[in-house]
This record gives C-alpha cells, sequence and structure tokens, in this order.
C-alpha cells in the first residue's frame, strides 16, 4: 500500500500531481512519499507488539538524508556497510545507540569510527575482522559488542545476484564453523559476545527460507548457550520482497508473525533489517519521452531516464511497472504498442523496461514505480550525466531534498596535468 495514487486520472505522490513536480523540479526526478516510507516502517515495527526489537533500516537501500532523518524520528535503528553510511546517519539525526554494522570488508578507520560513536553491533563477518576489532577495540580503551554474520547455507530463491545465504556466496561464516569463531571471541578481551547474526538475500517472496535460516539460527544458539556463551540479541536480516509487477510477497505483519511463532519463549531481542520493503514502493522515478522510434517491427520510446539513473533493469534484468502520470485525452488515447523504454546512454543494456502495452507521444511523462529502494543510491554518472534530483513529498507539500547536479559538479574534483616543460 502506498500513497502514489491517481486522482481525477492524474497520477499524485500523496496530495500532489507529479506533473506539477516534474515542471518544477524536471526531470528525471526522484519523487518519495513520507506517509509510505512512515507506513512501510511501522508495519514492521507494530508486528511485534510488546516483544523487546528493532527495526534497523537498510541504509544501502536508500541514503538521502530526509529519508534518515523521517525514520529516526520514528526511533528506528539503522544497517550500515560503511563509514559513509555512518556519517549520514549520524548528520540525519539517526541514534549511533541502535546502528548494527554489516559488510565482509570493514576497514580500520570505518572500525575505529564505528566504536568511538558507540554503535550497537559489528556484524562479523569472518576471524580476521573479529581479531581486527578487537585489536583496535584495546587500542581504543573499549569493548566491541559483536555478533557473528552467520551462513546458514539457505537457498533464498532470488536472483543470483541478491542472494546471500548460500555456502557459494562470499557473506558470513560458514554455520558448522560458528561455534568455534564464537569460542575465539569469547577469549578476546577486546570484544564482548551480543549476538548472532545472518541475512540470507533480498527480495524474498516467500516466508519458508526466512524460516528455514530462522531454525539454523536457534539451534547455534542453542549450542551456544551450553558452552555459556550468552545470547542477548537475534538479527535476522532484511530481505522481505516488494510487489514490482505481479509478486504477491507475505507483509511485514505475516513475516514477522511467522519469525515469532517459531521463536516460541526465547527470550532474545529481535533485531531486523529491512530495506526494500520499506522504501522501494515509497518512491518513483519521473522521465519524460524525448522521442519516439521504431526499427522495423520494434516500437521503442526514448526518454529522459538511463541507466546511469536506474540501473536494475539493466544489472539484474528486474522489472518494475512504468505508467503514465496524466490521464490521456479521451478523444486521443493514441495506439497502444509494445514499447521498449530506452535511454540516450550508449549501451544496449540501457533500457527501463521492455515490450509494455503503453499508447506513448512525444513529450509525455512516465513514472516508473517502485524505484525507493536501490534506484538513486545506485545512479552513477556514467556518460557524463548529472545526477537526478530528490524530491520528498509530505501531504500537499513538496520538499528538494536533493539539487540536481550541474555540469560544472561533474568534473569538480579533476584536474588536467601540469603544462610539459619546454
Ligand atoms: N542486511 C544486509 C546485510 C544486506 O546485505 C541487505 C541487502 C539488507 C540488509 C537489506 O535487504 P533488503 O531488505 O533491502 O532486501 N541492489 C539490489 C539489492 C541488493 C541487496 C544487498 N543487501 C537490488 O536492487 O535488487
Amino acid at each position: 500500500m502506498d500513497e502514489f495514487t491517481r486522482k481525477a486520472g492524474d497520477l499524485h505522490a500523496e496530495a500532489v500531481p507529479l506533473q506539477a513536480i516534474a515542471e518544477r523540479h524536471g526531470t528525471p526526478c526522484y519523487v518519495y512519499s513520507r506517509a509510505t516510507l512512515e507506513r512501510h516502517w511501522r508495519a514492521f515495527d507494530a508486528a511485534f507488539a510488546e516483544r523487546d526489537h528493532l527495526i534497523c533500516f537498510a541504509v544501502k537501500a536508500n541514503s538521502n538524508l530526509a529519508v534518515l532523518n523521517v525514520l529516526a524520528r520514528m526511533g528506528s535503528g539503522f544497517d550500515i556497510v560503511s563509514v559513509g553510511e555512518l556519517e549520514r546517519v549520524l548528520t540525519a539525526g539517526g541514534d549511533p545507540g541502535r546502528v548494527v554494522f554489516s559488510g565482509v570488508g570493514k576497514r580500520v578507520d570505518e572500525i575505529s569510527r564505528a566504536l568511538e560513536v558507540g554503535i550497537h553491533c559489528f556484524n562479523v563477518e569472518s576471524p580476521a575482522e573479529l581479531e581486527r576489532i578487537d585489536a583496535i577495540a584495546r587500542a581504543q580503551g573499549l569493548i566491541a559488542p559483536v555478533s557473528l554474520r552467520v551462513n546458514p547455507d539457505v537457498d533464498a530463491g532470488t536472483h543470483p545476484y541478491i542472494a546471500t545465504g548460500l555456502a557459494e556466496n562470499k557473506f558470513g561464516i560458514a554455520i558448522g564453523e560458528a561455534v568455534a569463531v564464537y569460542q575465539l571471541a569469547a577469549r578476546l578481551p577486546g570484544v564482548r559476545v551480543v549476538g548472532i547474526d545472518c541475512h540470507i538475500g533480498s527480495q524474498l517472496t516467500e516466508l519458508a527460507p526466512f524460516v528455514a535460516a530462522l531454525e539454523r539460527v536457534l539451534a547455534l544458539a542453542d549450542e551456544l548457550e551450553r558452552l555459556g556463551i550468552g545470547i542477548a540479541h537475534l538479527d535476522l536480516g532484511g530481505g522481505l520482497g516488494v510487489r514490482y509487477i505481479d509478486e504477491q510477497p507475505p507483509s511485514p505483519a505475516a513475516y514477522v508473525s511467522a519469525l515469532l511463532e517459531r521463536l516460541g519463549e526465547r527470550p532474545y531481542r529481535i533485531l531486523l533489517e529491512p530495506g526494500r520493503a520499506i522504501a522501494a514502493n515509497a518512491g518513483i522515478l519521473l522521465t519524460r519521452v524525448e522521442h519516439l522510434k521504431h526499427n522495423g517491427e520494434r516500437h521503442f520510446a526514448i526518454v529522459d531516464a538511463a541507466m546511469n539513473d536506474l540501473i536494475r533493469p539493466a544489472l539484474y534484468q528486474a522489472q518494475q511497472d512504468i505508467v503514465q502520470v496524466c490521464k490521456r485525452d479521451g478523444d486521443s488515447p493514441g495506439e497502444v504498442h509494445s514499447v521498449d523504454l530506452v535511454g540516450p546512454v550508449c549501451e544496449t543494456g540501457d533500457f527501463l523496461g521492455k515490450a509494455r502495452r503503453l499508447a506513448l507521444a512525444e513529450g509525455d511523462l512516465l513514472a516508473v514505480r517502485s524505484s525507493g529502494a536501490y534506484g538513486f543510491v545506485m545512479s552513477s554518472n556514467y556518460n557524463s550525466r548529472p545526477r537526478a534530483p530528490e524530491v520528498m513529498v509530505d501531504g500537499d507539500q513538496v520538499h528538494l531534498i536533493r539539487e540536481r547536479e550541474r555540469i560544472a559538479d561533474l568534473f569538480a574534483g579533476e584536474s588536467c596535468l601540469p603544462p610539459a616543460p619546454h
């Protein structure tokens, strides 16, 4: 359920017509709905009712300061994977005590900064990282709270590029080796074991893999209790899928209730790291049709957004719904064709959607739906294209939350070689 709906035929973000945003801020342009972000975060939070928990939004999904700030105001935690994300959370008013730090390659400076600001937990992905954190914490006179990210070897049944919980993936510590690494952690003076962490993949549309992973995590927790290694929390990662076209993912409530049912009376605090399920359907990408073109039988609409703005279709063959923003005039609805929507970038893979049934004319304004997660954050300057602005709608208010990049921004940090000596 989101707040991008039609009123008198025209697509709105909350109370604001998207056409008005396109006129004011140009295209391409990302538009987010505050009410939708809040609704999605609350759906997770409320599902836990009285049970101790923390929803840590996966910052990688959408790291705009305004987005993080909206969530921080509701008391959200954050899952980060770099010191850049940590500084964004702090700048946006997030509580460092509600931050978990994931990722396989944490640098010394990143660990050090996270210790300095007092994050909630490091999700440790290897024995080498554990020893590094121990050494840095001791040098800073601190004790680092840690969980081990275990790899439960569960097939998430998702696209191979976004599956992370199989033995063949680079993520986590093989669950069979986890006890030995926990025993090492228990001996290190600079770390304190606080939890177990796992994340098996993204865009999951079934509950079974989540429950299978939880069962393996619980078996490990039992084993650790027997060894006298106490665990305070289980972090079950993110990964709940969303509806892009016709997927039928479980609701956050159904997902949380399946987890809680399996947990039973166990006392652990539960952490989740949802990204997509909170942000994806809280955003759209506005784009305008530049030209229509036919190559023989194929119909193309060349739009002003490209793979540099939204790379998911090119990278994962992801399908996102693409719709007309404005109602077409009743008399001239135009001819419906099967159209490939492509961008101006010089790559065959530069498309936003293929074989979409649309009646298009030059100048039409389109919305690529479900673009609030892994949209702007994955954008680049490829082909020297300035990145799009981001706008957040709050009721009838429109806030520009990131300016469109200017041409001069593209090469602001670059320099030419000094003149050749004569
Ligand atoms: N926690 C960890 C440790 C993760 O690696 C991820 C996502 C999440 C949480 C959040 O997962 P979510 O709830 O958003 O599924 N760029 C890809 C998705 C990559 C996801 C990477 N990890 C896409 O556009 O589909």
